[in-house]
């Protein structure tokens, strides 16, 4: 009898260990309390990413003011990989990068900046270079051994494989490193990656890739303006938050398809919807003016703000449109949006942004400096075309 029972009571404990259960949620790792920011090969120089471009990438954001506004990772993108060793391990492309990739982390180190890498969940990347896929803890193995801070994981050649299950199995292999490596989900939104991958990522893209064009996709079909990209972002606000974040893209400011309003218009969106903002142009040759929209340090501070809430759009008239982000300690940005051919003029009132109806405050315009203090129902402002203002509001 009390061996039947013991049968029973081991059947009956061993039933839950047996039911197909959800994996239990992974722990935050900690990483990207605000935003990512650094440098991405892709943009500009696509397969044609080698030590040399990366070395100078690094020694011009060390340089250049941009490390000291928070510019931290710096990221090299698909075609650096060669072949796997007799063992498996991944190695870099011998041509573009013949001292090796730990030779160059710690170069990138020593410049004071976080070194990035990446791979697909693939059996091979998007550029046909090797994948990770059946390699996930040899690779990550690897990277944490030649220090990587950072990896862009992307989507290419993974047939029927499940994203949730993918995504999560390099999580856990980075987690089993022991080495802090934030990790960059580039699924292009296809699985709605901000319904379940809030620890698994740090990041996840939200739309296919960027082209450096205003408005609409490019002929590939598949490339996507930065109008384009900011509807589909937008709506995505309440997912995003410290440590997970909704990533827009990298940047194509500087890289010569758009205006300079287009392109500060751009910078300020992504500032907007707290995106990571990584850089994706050439840093070692840059104008002034590409180097001032990258640097203007309120406009960063807004994407940075610690309280991690993602703008959104608030109003919308034609062309027109009102955006909000709020701050720490009760302060607002306010975008103005026009994506029209002539200038227009635009308002809020101080109620739409949560605020009294009447409301003593002080705004700055973050692209022209001017600050404004009084008392007010709202404010108004004309905005020219294809460009933004973007205020900050302390009540
Ligand atoms: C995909 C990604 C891009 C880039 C390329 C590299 O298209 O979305 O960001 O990494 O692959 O091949």
């Amino acid at each position: 009898m009390r061996v039947l029972v013991a049968i029973l009571l081991g059947l009956l404990l061993a039933v839950p260990a047996l039911a197909d259960d959800p994996p239990k949620p992974l722990d935050a790792n900690g990483l990207a309390l605000t935003p990512p920011m650094g440098w991405n090969s892709w943009n500009k120089f696509g397969c044609d990413n080698s030590e040399k471009t990366v070395r100078a990438a690094a020694d011009a954001m060390a340089s250049n003011g941009m490390r000291d506004a928070g510019y931290k990772y710096l990221v090299i993108d698909d075609c650096w990989q060669g072949k796997r060793d007799a063992n498996g391990f991944i190695q870099p492309d011998p041509a573009k990068f013949p001292s090796g990739i730990k030779a160059l982390a710690d170069y990138v180190h020593s410049k004071g900046l976080k070194f990035g890498i990446y791979s697909d969940a693939g059996f091979q990347t998007c550029a046909h270079r090797p994948g990770s896929q059946g390699h996930e803890y040899q690779d990550a193995l690897q990277y944490a051994r030649w220090g990587v801070d950072y990896l862009k994981y992307d989507w290419c050649s993974t047939g029927t494989r499940d994203a949730r299950e993918a995504y999560r199995t390099m999580a856990e292999a980075l987690r089993a490193t022991g080495r802090p490596i934030v990790f960059s989900i580039c699924e292009w939104g296809t699985a709605k990656p901000w319904l379940w991958a809030t620890n698994t990522g740090n990041l996840w893209r939200t739309t296919g890739d960027i082209w450096d064009h205003w408005a609409g996709p490019n002929s590939n079909g598949y490339s996507l303006g930065v109008m384009d990209i900011i509807d589909l972002n937008e709506p995505l606000w309440p997912f995003a938050g410290p440590g997970h974040w909704n990533d827009a893209d990298m940047l194509e400011v500087g890289n010569g398809g758009m205006s300079e309003n287009e392109y500060r218009a751009h910078f300020s969106l992504w500032a907007m919807m707290a995106s990571p903002l990584m850089a994706g142009n050439d840093l070692a040759n840059m104008t002034p003016e590409i180097r001032a929209i990258l640097l203007n340090k309120e406009v960063i501070a807004v994407d940075q703000d610690a309280l991690g809430e993602q703008g959104r759009r608030i109003d919308r008239q034609g062309d027109m449109e009102v955006w909000m982000k709020p701050l720490t300690g009760g302060a607002r940005a306010v975008l103005f949006l026009n994506r029209g051919e002539t200038p227009g003029t635009v308002g809020v009132k101080w109620g739409a942004l949560g605020y009294p109806k009447r409301l003593k405050a002080t705004v700055t315009d973050l692209w022209s400096k001017q600050v404004w203090h009084g008392q007010s129902a709202g404010l108004e402002r004309t905005v020219a075309p294809h460009a933004v203002v973007m205020l900050r509001i302390e009540p």
